[in-house]
């Protein structure tokens, strides 16, 4: 079984953000995750439009865009033009996350839902099988570099048995305090997709790191 890794460029160094786009595009990296934050659904502010579409503009990968924002419905065509592949909501910034999610597949993307720590996983019961993936937040949204709440593995383990039961295609992506120590546990666990911010681009090699990543064996 193979798993997708989506490094996360928060953790990169803007002065040379295209450096890192390069490095990803050489690299065994499936996706490119980028943390769009508004500064009101959590405590920080990151990419816009503009960046996005520049980040696009050199990438060979999908863009994994995870809105951390009030509101999402407002944006969804401005990020399908900015050039995301893979859009995510927040549960708890969605009032109608149904019609929210159709809107994305609309558009021509694939549709995600992330849920936050305290968010129960039993909340998806009746959207599960509209989603191409479902995020766990294993960290409070927010920042790059915070310890991997561990709780999540049984959030993880309750998800994997919901999308099971609903013999759903959806994928299981975990985001927040991803490292080399605790990825073969989450993959073991179910997990399809990992983020990993800090433990790629805070590592002296960060294309050797990524490979390692790419060849955990976890079966
Ligand atoms: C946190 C973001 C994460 C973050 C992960 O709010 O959603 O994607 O970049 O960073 P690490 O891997 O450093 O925990
Ligand atoms: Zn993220």
């Amino acid at each position: 079984m193979s798993y997708k890794l989506a490094p996360s460029i928060l953790s990169a160094d803007f002065l040379h953000l295209g450096d890192a786009i390069t490095m990803l595009n050489q690299s065994e990296a499936d996706w490119i995750h980028v943390d769009v934050m508004d500064g009101v659904f959590v405590p920080n502010l990151t990419f816009g439009f503009s960046i996005i579409k520049q980040i696009k503009s050199v990438a060979k990968k999908p863009l994994d865009v995870h809105l951390m924002i009030t509101q999402p419905e407002r944006y969804i065509k401005d990020f399908k033009a900015a050039g995301a592949d893979i859009l995510t909501v927040q549960y708890e910034a969605c009032t109608h996350l149904h019609r929210t999610i159709h809107q994305i597949k609309e558009e021509g993307m694939k549709a995600a839902v992330a849920i936050n720590p305290h968010t129960s996983v039993s909340l998806l019961k009746d959207i599960i099988s509209d989603l191409d993936m479902v995020l766990l937040m294993s960290v409070n949204p927010g920042f790059a570099a915070q310890k991997f709440i561990d709780h999540s593995i049984t959030k993880l383990r309750e998800l994997r048995t919901l999308i099971d039961e609903h013999q759903s295609k959806t994928l299981i992506e975990i985001d927040g305090g991803v490292s080399m120590e605790n990825a073969s546990l989450l993959l073991r666990k179910g997990a399809n997709v990992l983020v990993a911010g800090n433990a790629v681009f805070n590592t002296p090699n960060p294309i050797e790191t990524i490979h390692q990543f790419k060849t955990i064996i976890w079966e």
